[in-house]
C-alpha cells in the first residue's frame, strides 16, 4: 500500500512516501524550489517521492494531508464574525482570506490525484502527535504536540497506545503558546514563524528579569494547563493593538518593538530570557500535568514549539517523564510523515514495525552524476583514497568543509549529510564562520556532532542525541576545549553520531580526533542566510563558490580553493 503525507501549505510545504507503513522517502519543497518556507502544494516534492520509488500518481491508494479544512473553517469564522465590533474590515478581510484560502488548499491537493486516489483531511495536532508517536520506538506514550495554531487547537495533549491516539485536553486559539513566543520574535525584531530559534540564542545571553511580568501574561494554572492574558497580548488584530499582537499596556510597560537592524540592548537580551523561561515553566506544567494523567514513562512530542530545544533539554532533566522523544521535523513539514502513517494504520489495522532511525530521506546523488556536474562546471577535483582521513586534516587546519554526503535530511537541522564543518577547539571559529559563511548573529551558537558513546564524557548525561533537538551542559571542565560550540551558558545543542547509521560521518570524526584530540566536528547547515539547506551539487557547488568556504567533500570528491 503506497500512502503519500502531505505536510504544510500555509508554509514549509513537503511530501513523503509510505510504502507498506515504512517511510521510504520524503523532502521539504522548499529545498527543491530553493524559497525558503516554500508553501503551496509540494509538487516538486510528490514528483521526487513518486520517481524515488519508481511509482506514479495512479500508483498511491491514498494522501493524508495537514489540516482539515471544514474543521478549520467552522471554528475560524464563528470566532471572527465575534471581532467583527471591534475591527469589521480586518474582520471581513480575514474571513474572506479564509475561505479563498481553503478552497485553493482543497482544489491543489486534489490536483495531486491519479486515478485511484483518495483524499484524507488528516486533522493537525492529531497528525502532529503521530509524527512523533508513530515513529518513535515507544510502544505507550503521553502525546503533546504545541504550536502556533492547527485548525483551532494550539496545544493538544493526549496518550499513544499502539497505534491509537486518544485526545486528553487540548488549548484553543487564541490561547497560544506558539503564538506568543512568535510575537516576542516579531516584538525584537526577528522574523516571526522563521527566527523563533534566535530569540532562543538570544535568552542566554539576557537575565529574566522580567519573568514575574511575564507570569502575568501566561499565567499557569493550579490544574497545570495555562491561559494567555489578552489584556498583554491580544494575539490578532484589534485597533490600537501593534501588528495584532501587544497591547497598550504591553508596549507601555517594556517599551517600543525594535526595528530590524537596531542594536540589540539589555532590555531585549532580558526579554528573550523571560519569554524562553515562562514558556519552559509553561510545557513543564502542561507535562506534569500529562504524566499524571497518564502515569506513563515516556513522552513524544511535536509541533513548531518542539523544536525549541532549550525547552526541550529542561524537558528532558526536570519533567517527570523518562525519555523524551522529539520528532525531528516538529513543524508542519513533519506533519506529512504522521499524517502518512496515521493513514496506514488506520486502513490496514496493521500493527507498528517502522522506527525512524534516520532522517536523510531525501534526493541522493552517485558519484557519476556529482563528477559529471563538477566536470561539467570545470571545477577541479581530487580523489583521495583517504575520503575521511582528508576531510579531517582540512578541519584540522582550521579550514572550513562543505559535506555533502548520501541522502538529504528531512526536517529543518543539518545532520551529516548536508553540512558545513569546522573545528569546535578554535577559539576563533565562530567568528570565522560568521564572517565568511554564515553572516550570521554573533549570539546564536553553533552546534557538535558527536560520537555517540563518546557524548557523555563532554556534556552531561548525554547518551543519544541523533537530532539535535535537545541542549545539553558542556561538562565544566571540557568548556574550554571546545569554546566554538559552547554557547554563552555553557549549553549545546548536541548531536549525537553512531557508527551503524552514518558510518562516513562517524569515521570522519573518529579522524578528526585523532588530530585535535576531540571526538566530534563543529556542524552548521549547508546553506547561506535567507536560503534553504542544499540539496544538489549544484546548490553546493553554487553555495561554495559564493562563500568563503575553503573546500568541498562531496561524495568521493574534494574540491579546494586554492
Ligand atoms: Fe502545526
Amino acid at each position: 500500500m503506497n500512502i503519500l503525507g502531505i505536510g504544510g501549505y500555509s508554509h514549509d510545504s513537503a511530501a513523503v512516501l509510505v510504502c507498506d507503513g515504512e517511510l521510504v522517502a520524503g523532502v521539504a519543497e522548499e529545498r527543491l524550489t530553493r524559497v525558503k518556507h516554500q508553501g503551496g502544494v509540494p509538487r516538486k516534492a510528490v514528483r521526487y517521492c513518486l520517481d524515488a520509488a519508481g511509482l506514479t500518481p495512479d500508483d498511491i491508494g491514498h494522501i493524508g494531508l495537514y489540516m482539515r479544512p471544514f474543521l478549520r473553517i467552522g471554528r475560524r469564522l464563528p470566532y471572527r464574525m465575534t471581532q467583527m465590533v471591534h475591527s469589521p474590515f480586518y474582520s471581513a478581510g480575514y474571513m474572506a482570506y479564509e475561505l479563498a484560502h481553503n478552497a485553493q488548499y482543497i482544489w491543489g491537493m486534489r490536483s495531486l490525484c491519479g486515478r485511484n486516489t483518495k483524499l484524507h483531511f488528516m486533522e493537525h495536532h492529531p497528525a502532529h502527535a503521530a509524527s512523533a508517536f508513530l515513529v518513535s520506538p515507544f510502544d505507550q506514550a503521553a502525546l503533546l504536540s504545541v504550536d502556533y495554531i492547527g485548525e483551532w487547537a494550539v496545544t493538544w495533549a493526549g496518550v499513544g497506545r499502539g497505534t491509537r491516539l486518544e485526545k486528553l485536553r487540548a488549548a484553543n486559539y487564541p490561547n497560544s503558546l506558539g503564538v506568543f513566543y512568535s510575537a516576542i520574535t516579531d516584538y525584537l525584531g526577528f522574523l516571526r514563524a522563521s527566527d523563533e530559534y534566535k530569540v532562543m540564542g538570544l535568552a542566554a545571553y539576557g537575565d529574566p528579569e522580567y519573568y514575574d511580568e511575564f507570569c502575568k501574561i501566561i499565567r499557569i494554572r493550579p490544574d497545570g494547563w495555562y491561559d494567555i492574558d489578552r489584556s498583554w497580548l491580544v494575539c490578532h488584530y484589534l485597533p490600537g493593538s501593534l501588528k495584532g499582537y501587544f497591547s497598550r499596556k504591553f508596549l507601555d510597560r517594556f517599551g517600543p518593538p525594535r526595528q530590524a537592524g537596531e542594536p540589540l540592548e539589555e532590555r531585549h537580551r532580558n526579554i528573550a530570557a523571560s519569554a524562553q523561561r515562562i514558556l519552559e515553566e509553561a510545557v513543564l506544567s502542561v507535562a506534569a500535568w500529562l504524566h499524571t494523567q497518564t502515569g506513563l514513562k515516556r513522552l513524544c512530542m511535536a509541533g513548531g514549539v518542539a523544536l525549541n530545544c532549550a525547552m526541550n533539554g529542561r524537558l528532558l532533566r526536570e519533567s517527570p517523564f523518562e525519555e523524551v522523544f522529539v520528532q525531528p521535523a516538529a513543524g508542519d513539514d513533519g506533519i506529512a510523515v504522521g499524517a502518512a502513517l496515521q493513514l496506514y494504520h488506520r486502513l490496514t489495522g496493521a500493527d507498528r514495525s517502522f522506527v525512524m532511525r534516520d532522517v536523510r530521506i531525501g534526493p541522493a546523488y552517485t558519484n557519476a552524476a556529482i563528477r559529471a556536474f563538477l566536470e561539467g562546471a570545470k571545477v577541479r577535483y581530487e580523489t583521495p583514497d583517504d575520503l575521511e582521513g582528508h576531510a579531517a586534516d582540512l578541519i584540522a587546519e582550521g579550514k572550513i568543509v562543505g559535506w555533502f554526503q548520501d541522502r538529504l535530511e528531512f526536517g529543518p537541522r543539518a545532520l551529516g549529510a548536508r553540512s558545513i564543518l569546522a573545528d569546535p577547539t578554535r577559539p576563533d571559529m565562530k567568528d570565522l564562520l560568521n564572517k565568511y559563511v554564515k553572516h550570521r548573529e554573533e549570539f546564536r551558537p553553533f552546534a557538535p556532532s558527536c560520537l555517540e558513546e563518546r557524548a557523555h564524557e563532554y556534556f552531561t548525561n548525554c547518551y543519544y542525541s541523533p537530532y539535535m533537538l535537545f541542549v545539553y551542559p558542556v561538562e565544566p571542565d571540557k568548556r574550554d576545549k571546545v569554546p566554538a560550540i559552547t554557547h554563552v551558558d555553557g549549553t549545546a545543542r548536541v548531536q549525537t553520531v553512531s557508527s551503524d547509521i552514518n558510518p562516513r560521518y562517524y569515521r570522519l570524526i573518529q579522524a578528526f580526533e585523532k588530530r585535535r584530540g576531540v571526538p566530534m566536528v563543529l556542524n552548521t547547515s549547508f546553506n547561506v542566510m535567507g536560503e534553504p539547506i542544499v540539496n544538489s551539487p549544484a546548490d553546493a557547488v553554487r553555495c561554495f563558490y559564493s562563500t568563503g568556504m575553503d573546500a568541498l567533500v562531496i561524495g568521493d570528491y574534494v574540491v579546494v580553493k586554492r
